[in-house]
């Protein structure tokens, strides 16, 4: 499976990616972000439900100037002593992946179908330039807060932290493409909670959509001895 999911992000098709049952056991819509059109924002809001991010590298929001929200919120709390203590733990991983939320400066209200997508891809092309070594000026081309989260892979992808943001960049660079991926939880309006595991395989077989778990692709790269 996990070949038939670096099939589809080399074509720019999307790829459903689970983390782990110890983890949130949920499972994300993932799709490369230049590829990102109406229609594809309109699915995942639809079918998945959950928040429509972009997971980007480490290497590429470094680059791009763009640090965690701890981060943000950690400097910002000397001005504004209240912010201080809203950095807690989160109960399935060391830390959360969230950036900046942004939209892009074409923009109207930005969360329209045709607004998001617009933001999703100009963050891809924004990845693509600044790791091709080009200059990229990412606060003059968007504005925050936004509709779109951005969420920032670990520096060491999935050898420090295991979530969709590292799963998804992982098999970006994995299939050589732009590491700039729209991700979305699948949701089950029948329970409240995330979509359970059996109703995501069986969404992505009625879909032909490829489904990979976080152990396959950690044993994909391990075979391989592959480090991304
Ligand atoms: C943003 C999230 C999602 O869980 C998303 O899958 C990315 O987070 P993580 O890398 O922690 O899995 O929190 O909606
Ligand atoms: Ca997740």
């Amino acid at each position: 499976m996990i070949e038939e999911a670096i099939r589809n992000f080399k074509k720019g098709k999307p790829v459903l990616i689970y983390d782990y049952d110890d983890r949130e056991g949920e499972t994300d819509i993932a799709i490369p972000a230049l590829n990102v059109k109406p229609k594809d924002v309109a699915m995942m809001r639809i079918d998945g439900g959950g928040l429509i991010c972009v997971a980007i590298s480490y290497e590429a929001a470094e680059k791009l100037g763009l640090p965690f929200m701890h981060e943000i919120l950690e400097a910002a709390s000397s001005k504004f002593s209240s912010l201080k203590n809203f950095v807690k733990k989160v109960p399935y991983d060391s830390r959360s992946s969230f950036s900046l939320w942004v939209n892009h400066v074409d923009t109207y209200t930005g969360v329209t179908d045709l607004d998001r997508s617009l933001t999703i891809r100009k963050i891809g092309e924004a990845v693509e330039k600044v790791l091709n070594g080009e200059d990229f000026d990412f606060a003059n081309e968007f504005r925050s807060p936004g509709h779109v989260a951005l969420l920032k892979a670990a520096e060491r992808l999935l050898e420090e932290r295991r979530g969709q943001t590292e799963l998804s960049v992982a098999l970006a660079k994995l299939a050589g493409i732009t590491p700039a991926v729209a991700i979305c939880e699948m949701l089950d309006e029948e329970t409240g909670r995330a979509l359970p595991k059996e109703k995501a395989m069986k969404y992505a077989e009625e879909n032909g959509i490829p489904f990979v778990e976080g152990k396959e692709l950690e044993n994909y790269l391990k075979e391989l001895n592959l480090a991304l």
